[in-house]
C-alpha cells in the first residue's frame, strides 16, 4: 500500500470526532503499511463547489477533458478528485451524521466523484462502477443514539460506494 486517501467532512477540525476515530484506523493501516503516504482532503477547510451547469450536462459529464478549457468549472473539480481517488490504494472516509445523513460537504464530493461515463456506466443491469476496488475504511460519529433515530448515512454509503466500484467497506464507529 503506497497511498491512502483520507477525507475528512467535519467541520470542526482537529476537536471532530469522526476526524479522531479515522486518524487510528490511519495509525493501524500504518503499522501494516509504515511506507504509506497520507493525502488529506479536508472538505471543509477547502470547500467543493456544487455541481454547475458544466457538470449537469451528461454529455461534458462523459467527455470530461474540456473542464480544463473552462478552468473553474465543478468539472475540472471533478477530474481532480477522481485523479486523486484513482491513486489512492485505500481510502479513509471522517464524517459526522447531519440530519440523519451524510453532511453537504460529503455530498459534494460525491456529486464530483460518481460520474457517469467516468467512475460507473449505466447499463441495461443497472449502474456498474469502473474503479478497481480497495478498502474503505469509514468513521462516523453521531451526536445522538443509533436506535432512536432514522439511519441514511451508512446504508447511503453502502448504496453509493459500490456504484463506482468500491465495495469493500469497513465502518469504523
Ligand atoms: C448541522 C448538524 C446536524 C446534525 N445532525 C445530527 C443528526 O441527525 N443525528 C445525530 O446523532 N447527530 C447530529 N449532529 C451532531 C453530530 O453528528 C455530532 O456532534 C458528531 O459527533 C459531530 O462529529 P464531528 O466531531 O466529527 O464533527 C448534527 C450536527 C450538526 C452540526
Amino acid at each position: 500500500m503506497k497511498k491512502i486517501l483520507h477525507i475528512s467532512a467535519s467541520a470542526r477540525g482537529e476537536e471532530s470526532v469522526s476526524y479522531g476515530l479515522s486518524l487510528k484506523a490511519i495509525a493501524q493501516l500504518r503499522e501494516q503499511h509504515p511506507d504509506a503516504r497520507v493525502v488529506l482532503r479536508d472538505l471543509c477547510a477547502e470547500p467543493l463547489p456544487h455541481v454547475d451547469s458544466l457538470y449537469s450536462n451528461t454529455l461534458a459529464r462523459y467527455q470530461g477533458g474540456a473542464a480544463h478549457a473552462v478552468g473553474r468549472s465543478s468539472l475540472a473539480w471533478s477530474d481532480l478528485l477522481i485523479e486523486e481517488l484513482k491513486a489512492a490504494d485505500a481510502l479513509v472516509i471522517a464524517t459526522p451524521m447531519h440530519n440523519f445523513t451524510v453532511p453537504s460537504s460529503l455530498k459534494a464530493w460525491l456529486d464530483h466523484v460518481v460520474r457517469i461515463g467516468v467512475t460507473f456506466n449505466s447499463t441495461s443491469e443497472g449502474k456498474i462502477g469502473t474503479l478497481p476496488d480497495r478498502p474503505v475504511y469509514i468513521a462516523i460519529s453521531r451526536g445522538g443514539p443509533r436506535d432512536r433515530q432514522p439511519d441514511f448515512l451508512e446504508p447511503y454509503l453502502r448504496a453509493i460506494l459500490p456504484t463506482i466500484g468500491l465495495k469493500d467497506l469497513r465502518f469504523v464507529d
